[in-house]
C-alpha cells in the first residue's frame, strides 16, 4: 500500500469514532435554511406550509383547497388549481430574462459537449409538443420514452407535460422486451426512442431491436426516432424521425393550464410480484414537492450553482432531480451520457472540474466503486468547486460516507443522505445542510411537514428506539396517487397494513435517541442492486421462462460493492444437465427478458427447492444458507433433506470462488 493510501486509511479509521458532523464552518451563515424554526412552522400548519411552497410556482388558476384527504388513501392536493409543468420549468425563466442561462451542460461519452439554454428548451419543447399534437396525441394519452442520456430526453418529457400527455419513461438499461411490456400495460399511443445508443465506446442498435418486439402492439400508433449514432434504423409506416418532426412543427405551442391532479407521468417500478407497478404521479403536488425539496435539501442558489445528479433519467431520481426539480428552480445542471469508467476511471471527477460543479448527487454504490478504484483518480482533479454532496438510493455505510466526505468533499462539504422512493416522488428524510448535524449512515430527520414513524410489525405502535417498520402518517404533495390501472394493488401494497391513512413504506428502520432515522433496507422481496430496484419474482419469472428450467428461486445476497447481488437457485427440467454453458444461457436469457443489470451473479443448481407443505418456496432459508447463517426451524418443510443438499452445493460454490 502506498504511503498516501495508508495515511488516508488511518484518517478514515480515526473519523469512524466521530459520531456527528456539524455543518462546516461558514456554511450555515450562507445557507437558505439557517434555523430549526422551519420544522415548527410546518408542524403547526402543514397545509399552510405546503401552500406557501406551492406559491413559488406559476398557477394559471389558484387552488380552492390545499388538501382533500376525506377519502384516504386518495389524496387530492391543490384542488381546483391549474398549472402547466413545462411553463413552470421553462417559459417563466425565459420570461424573467434568463433565457440565456444554461439549463444543461451536456457531455457525451466521447467528450463532445453541448450547452442547452432555457431558451433552447423553450424553442424545442414547443416545437416537439406541436409535433406530438400533429400526430394526434391528446391530453391523457400515454407516451413512452426509451432514450439514453441525451438532451432530447428532457425535451420529450417536457413536451409531453406541456400537452398533458403522461409520459412513461423506461430506463435505457432495460431490454426491448421490458419496454414492450411497459408500453402494453400502459396502452402507450406513441414511443420515442433512438436509432442506436453508445456504451463505453461501442454502439448498439436500439430501433431495430425495439421493432423486433413491438411489431404487433396495436395500441402503439407512432414510433419517433432520434438520430444519435447513425445506426441502421428501419423506418416503417408508423415511424417518424424526431428531427424531421421538429423541423416541420410550428414554433408556438401555448402552455395550457392542467388540473393539479392531472397525471404527469407513470413510472414502472419493481414490487413483490413479477408484474411491475405503474406508479402514477400528478401535476401540482408533485412539482411543488420536487421544487421545494430540491431547493432546501441542496441549498440551491440558481444564479451561482452548477448542480449534477449522476442518476439516469429513466429512474425516479432522474425524473425528480435531473428534470423537474432543477428546471422548476431555474438551475444550471450537468448532464452526462456515459459510464463512470470510460474513457477512464477519473471521468466523473473530470466532469466536476471542467464545469465547476458545486453540488454533486450520486448513489452509495457509485461511491463504493470509486473507493475501490482508489483516491488517486479524484486526486488528479481540482474538486474545490464542490460545496455540497448528496447520496440516494440505498443505505450508505459509514466508511463510504467518510471517504466521500474526505476525498471528494475535501472535508468542507456537508453530505445530504436523502431517503425517498419512486412512490414518494420526492425526498422525505434528509438533513438540511445548514442546520443538521449529520451522522454517517443516517438520513437523519424527516423534512419539515413529513411525519415518518417507525412502528412494531405486530401492533403498529411506536417502536421506540427498536428496529421496526417505516411508515408515513400524513399525505405529502408528491405522493403517488395510484398504481396505473391497478387500484386494488395500490391499496393492498401500501395502505392495508396499518389502516387506510398510514402509508406502508416497505423498509425496515430504526430511530435513535436523537430522533435520527437509520433505514436498514427492504422487508419485501425487492432487491437493491447498485441502486437499481428490482423484484425477485420478476427475475424468477424470467429464469423460469427459459425452456430448460423447471423452477427457480431468487434471493438477494448482501454484497459489499453493490448492496445486494442476485443469486438464483435453479432446478432444471429432468432431461437437462448442469453446465457452465447453461449458466451463461440463463444469464443471457435474463438480460433479454429484463436487462443486463438484472442478471444473476450466482446460479446455484438445486435438485429441489425448500418448500412448505403448501408448496411455498421458503426464501428465508435460502437467504440463511447463502449467507452462511445457522438454519432455523426446518420442520415445516415438505422435505427437510433438501436443505442439506443445498448447503453442500453452496459450500462447493464458495470453495470454487475462493
Ligand atoms: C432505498 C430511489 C437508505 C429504500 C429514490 C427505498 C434508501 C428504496 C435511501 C426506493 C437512503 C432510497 N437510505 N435506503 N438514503 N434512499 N433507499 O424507488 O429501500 O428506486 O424503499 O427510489 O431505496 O427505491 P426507488
Amino acid at each position: 500500500m502506498a504511503t498516501e493510501e495508508r495515511t488516508l486509511e488511518q484518517k478514515l479509521e480515526a473519523l469512524l469514532d466521530q459520531e456527528t458532523f456539524p455543518p462546516p464552518d461558514g456554511f450555515r451563515e450562507k445557507a437558505l435554511i439557517k434555523d430549526d424554526s422551519i420544522y415548527e412552522e410546518a408542524e403547526s400548519d402543514y397545509e399552510g406550509f405546503w401552500a406557501k411552497q406551492a406559491e413559488a410556482l406559476h398557477w394559471e388558476k389558484k387552488w380552492d383547497e390545499v388538501l382533500d384527504w376525506s377519502d384516504p388513501p386518495n389524496a387530492k392536493w391543490f384542488v381546483g388549481g391549474k398549472l402547466n409543468v413545462a411553463y413552470n420549468c421553462v417559459d417563466r425563466h425565459v420570461e424573467a430574462g434568463n433565457g440565456d442561462r444554461v439549463a444543461f451542460h451536456w457531455r457525451g461519452e466521447e467528450g463532445e459537449t453541448e450547452e442547452v439554454t432555457y431558451a433552447d428548451l423553450h424553442r424545442d419543447v414547443q416545437k416537439f409538443a406541436n409535433a406530438l399534437k400533429d400526430l394526434g396525441v391528446e391530453p391523457g394519452d400515454v407516451v413512452g420514452i426509451f432514450l439514453p442520456m441525451i438532451p432530447e430526453v428532457v425535451v420529450a418529457m417536457l413536451a409531453c407535460a406541456r400537452i398533458g400527455a403522461p409520459h412513461n419513461v423506461v430506463f435505457g438499461g432495460f431490454s426491448p422486451e421490458s419496454v414492450r411490456e411497459r408500453m402494453e400495460f400502459s396502452d402507450a399511443k406513441a414511443l420515442i426512442t433512438v436509432d442506436g445508443a453508445r456504451r463505453k465506446g461501442k454502439t448498439a442498435s436500439i430501433k431495430s431491436q425495439v421493432d423486433e418486439v413491438m411489431g404487433d402492439l396495436k395500441s402503439l400508433e407512432h414510433v419517433i426516432v432520434v438520430k444519435r449514432t447513425g445506426e441502421d434504423a428501419p423506418m416503417g409506416e408508423r415511424d417518424h424521425w424526431y428531427h424531421e418532426l421538429i423541423e416541420k412543427a410550428d414554433d408556438e405551442c401555448q402552455a395550457e393550464g392542467f388540473d393539479a391532479e392531472h397525471p404527469l407521468y407513470i413510472l414502472y417500478s419493481s414490487g413483490s410480484t413479477a408484474k411491475p407497478k405503474g406508479i402514477l404521479h400528478t401535476t401540482g403536488g408533485y412539482l411543488t414537492g420536487v421544487a421545494y425539496t430540491h431547493k432546501v435539501v441542496f441549498d440551491l442558489k440558481p444564479e451561482e450553482d452548477v448542480y449534477w445528479c449522476s442518476a439516469d433519467v429513466g429512474w425516479v431520481t432522474g425524473h425528480s432531480y435531473i428534470v423537474y426539480g432543477p428546471l422548476a428552480n431555474g438551475c444550471t445542471s450537468v448532464m452526462y451520457e456515459g459510464a463512470p469508467d470510460y474513457p477512464d476511471k477519473d471521468v466523473w471527477f473530470d466532469v466536476i472540474e471542467s464545469y465547476g460543479v458545486t453540488i454533486f448527487y450520486t448513489a452509495p454504490t457509485a461511491i463504493r466503486t470509486c473507493m475501490k478504484w482508489g483516491a488517486a483518480y479524484p486526486e488528479k482533479h481540482d474538486l474545490s468547486s464542490l460545496r455540497l454532496l448528496g447520496t440516494v438510493g440505498e443505505p450508505i455505510n459509514p466508511k463510504a460516507w467518510l471517504w466521500y466526505h474526505v476525498v471528494v468533499g475535501g472535508e468542507r462539504c456537508p453530505i445530504v443522505d436523502t431517503w425517498w422512493q419512486t412512490e414518494t416522488g420526492h425526498i422525505m428524510i434528509s438533513p438540511l445542510p445548514g442546520i443538521t448535524d449529520t451522522k454517517p449512515g443516517s438520513a437523519t430527520r424527516p423534512l419539515p411537514g413529513v411525519d415518518a414513524r417507525v412502528v412494531n410489525e405486530s401492533d403498529g405502535e411506536d417502536a421506540g428506539t427498536e428496529q421496526g417498520l417505516l411508515t408515513l402518517r400524513r399525505p405529502w404533495p408528491g405522493m403517488l396517487r395510484n398504481l396505473y390501472r391497478d387500484e386494488d394493488r395500490f391499496i393492498e401494497t401500501y395502505w392495508d397494513k396499518f389502516g387506510r391513512d398510514v402509508y406502508f413504506v416497505g423498509d425496515a428502520s430504526r430511530k435513535d435517541e436523537d430522533g435520527y432515522f437509520w433505514v436498514i433496507g427492504r422487508v419485501d422481496d425487492v432487491l437493491n442492486v447498485s441502486g437499481h430496484r428490482m423484484s425477485t419474482a420478476e427475475i424468477e419469472s424470467a429464469i423460469v421462462s427459459h425452456g430448460k428450467v423447471a423452477e427457480a428461486a431468487v434471493i438477494g445476497q448482501a454484497d459489499e460493492d453493490t448492496g445486494h447481488s442476485v443469486a438464483a437457485f435453479v432446478t432444471l427440467e429432468g432431461s437437462q444437465t448442469e453446465s457452465d454453458e447453461l449458466v451463461t444461457e440463463i444469464r443471457d436469457h435474463v438480460a433479454k427478458r429484463i436487462g443486463k443489470f438484472a442478471r444473476p451473479k450466482r446460479i446455484i443448481w438445486a435438485d429441489d427447492l425448500p418448500k412448505t407443505r403448501s408448496g411455498k418456496i421458503m426464501r428465508r432459508l435460502l437467504r440463511d444458507i447463502a449467507e452462511g447463517r445457522e438454519l432455523g426451524d426446518v420442520t415445516t418443510l415438505r422435505d427437510p433433506d433438501v436443505m442439506a443438499q443445498l448447503e453442500g452445493r453452496i459450500k462447493e460454490r464458495q470453495a470454487e470462488e475462493d
